[in-house]
């Protein structure tokens, strides 16, 4: 909020050269704290006004100043401002206290409509790594799209279509074993799924019979819709599981197969538009002048194409939410697919294809191999997080025995820990998957950040009733790290939004959090003395960032743990 104050200062003197935009997006923040607080580099005015750098700093610094700013000055080609500390930290904490939870929105959107494709699980298969990444990234996006004043709406896309239900049905109805199934869906399903294909080998009438029963399943026989239904609800509840542990909800779980009768609407679209060719017997639309390969819309037996559903899904959430924009949250090997996808609705002339966007991420890894779920070697998700709760129980037993509530917390502090760690990097690497690092109470982890939010409350807790009107601010280092801190929280999510990077809300969580217990290891907050009320808003203001700023990441801050 003080860089534009900054642009505004000096673009009076320099309005014949540049714009206040252009001034604004100038603005930096010094390497060096002790160079102050906001800095403006004259390079770009050089070539207006034919001077050196150095020269016009110099005359910059010498016409400015402002009572928010101690003081101005130039050093060598930069114009460096000192906010004025008691002034500007009095009004940061009112703020911050006054405006709770919804310090750091941002008006991007009047509430428009985002509709963020997330999870998509495939049916009677493994929730994989991949499928978390996706349910974590996207779920943190819509908090934080949310924040900045969009209406979310986090559409599931099922895996629950394709020719694997015909296989997976004449496996069940050959080996399988409807209690062992209802036990254990995912695990028994899969196993069907692998002995179909080892079968198959050696017999290759079966997969005929899986054609057979596929086209079946198209054609409403009521054996096979059936027998479908029973799989998509089991492997649904086996899912459901996880996405109660992770306490994420979602607005639609229409999948691929919700789209079986619509497609027909759209080929006769693209028929209207031309854009039909047929190659080899498929239909496809040519994307030459994208230099992307044809996208496949129909077979050549009349089946239809992933890409054909994911275009109707999209003609549907546009007709039906009014999306203003549309993200996907899927790994970056379908990349292609996503291109080719908004390149063909831009060929049938809808202008929102600009707005749709492909956010890929990539893969967890365990020792640096890709950590798989296929061939059998399931690593069941379930497991996995119920391990990392279990390791938190583990922690608070030996630290805080006598916590109340003591499984709650644990169960938060666990999935805390497994979704702080996939957040943190930058979504496009590729992280490495140990629950021993992860749930590590130092370093940059979730349980570091929800350790240090819930000592501030403890603080609190122990301290008098804060009284607003009494803050008056406060003007020593350590209490202004925090300060410039929480002046930058509006930004860090306005960034995260537009680079739908939710791992820059999880970086700035660890500074903040590290800022913090510098401060609390300095300085005495409960010392009764003239200055412990903006000591304890100071904390207050802390703690209320951190909650929000996890609360976005879509991890709970427990008061105590
Ligand atoms: N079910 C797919 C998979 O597991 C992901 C679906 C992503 N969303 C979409 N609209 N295509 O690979």
């Amino acid at each position: 909020m003080y860089k534009k104050l900054v642009a505004e200062q000096i673009y009076p003197h320099i309005q014949q050269y540049v714009t206040l935009d252009e001034v604004a997006s100038l603005i930096e923040k010094p390497k060096y704290t002790d160079k102050g607080d906001i800095a403006f580099p004259s390079f770009t005015l050089a070539k207006h006004l034919k001077k050196a750098p150095n020269v016009i700093a110099k005359t910059l610094a010498d016409k400015l100043s402002h009572p928010l700013f101690e003081k101005i000055v130039a050093d060598g080609p930069y114009v460096n401002f000192f906010l004025q500390k008691q002034e500007v930290s009095k009004t940061v904490l009112t703020t911050v206290l006054e405006e709770g939870k919804n310090y750091g929105n941002v008006p991007l959107s009047q509430g428009e409509n985002i509709t963020i494709d997330l999870s998509s699980p495939n049916i009677a298969k493994p929730f994989s790594m991949g499928h978390l990444r996706s349910t974590v990234i996207g779920n943190a996006i819509a908090n934080i799209s949310e924040k900045c004043g969009y209406t979310p709406i986090r559409i599931n896309h099922l895996g629950d279509w394709g020719t694997q239900f015909g296989k997976l049905i004449v496996a069940y109805k050959k080996w399988g074993n409807e209690q062992a199934v209802k036990e254990n869906p995912i695990t028994e399903l899969l196993k069907l799924y692998v002995q179909f294909h080892s079968e198959a080998e050696k017999d290759t009438s079966l997969e005929d019979e899986g054609r057979l029963w596929f086209k079946k399943l198209e054609d409403h026989d009521e054996e096979a819709t059936h027998l479908w239904e029973w799989f998509r609800n089991e492997s649904l509840k086996e899912f459901n599981k996880i996405y109660e542990l992770l306490q994420i909800k979602f607005d639609s779980y229409n999948g691929e197969a919700f789209y079986n009768d619509k497609m027909e609407e759209t080929i006769q679209l693209l028929q209207e538009k031309n854009l039909l060719e047929s190659s080899d017997g498929a239909e496809v639309v040519s994307l030459e002048e994208f230099a992307l390969p044809p996208c496949l819309i129909k077979k050549s037996d009349g089946a239809t194409l992933y890409a054909t559903r994911d275009l109707t899904a999209a003609l549907y959430r546009q007709q039906h939410y009014g999306f203003q924009k549309a993200v996907y949250v899927v790994g970056h090997e379908q990349s292609l697919h996503f291109q080719q996808v908004f390149n063909v609705l831009k060929k049938l002339g809808f202008h929102w294809a600009n707005e749709m966007v492909h956010v890929p991420f990539g893969f967890i890894l365990k020792d640096g191999k890709k950590m798989s779920t296929r061939k059998g070697k399931v690593v069941l998700l379930e497991e996995v997080i119920k391990d990392a709760i279990e390791l938190a129980a583990n922690s608070i037993e030996a630290k805080n025995p006598s916590l109340a509530e003591k499984e709650e917390v644990a169960k938060i502090v666990g999935v805390g820990a497994i979704i702080f760690h996939d957040l943190k990097n930058e979504r496009m690497n590729n992280i490495e998957f140990s629950l021993e690092e992860m749930l590590k109470f130092e370093g940059s982890t979730g349980p570091y950040v929800q350790y240090t939010h819930a000592r501030a409350c403890s603080i609190l807790r122990k301290g008098s009733a804060l009284n607003i009107e009494a803050i008056t601010g406060l003007q020593d280092e350590h209490s202004w790290n925090i300060v410039k801190l929480l002046i930058e929280f509006p930004s860090i999510i306005e960034k995260s939004f537009i680079n739908y990077e939710p791992s820059q809300v999880a970086k700035y969580v660890i500074e903040l959090a590290r800022e913090f217990n510098k401060y609390y290891s300095h300085v005495k907050v409960l010392t009764e003395d003239e200055q412990i009320m903006n000591r304890l808003a100071l904390v207050q203001a802390v703690t209320i960032v951190l909650e929000e700023g996890l609360r976005l990441l879509g991890i709970q801050a427990p008061k105590e743990m």
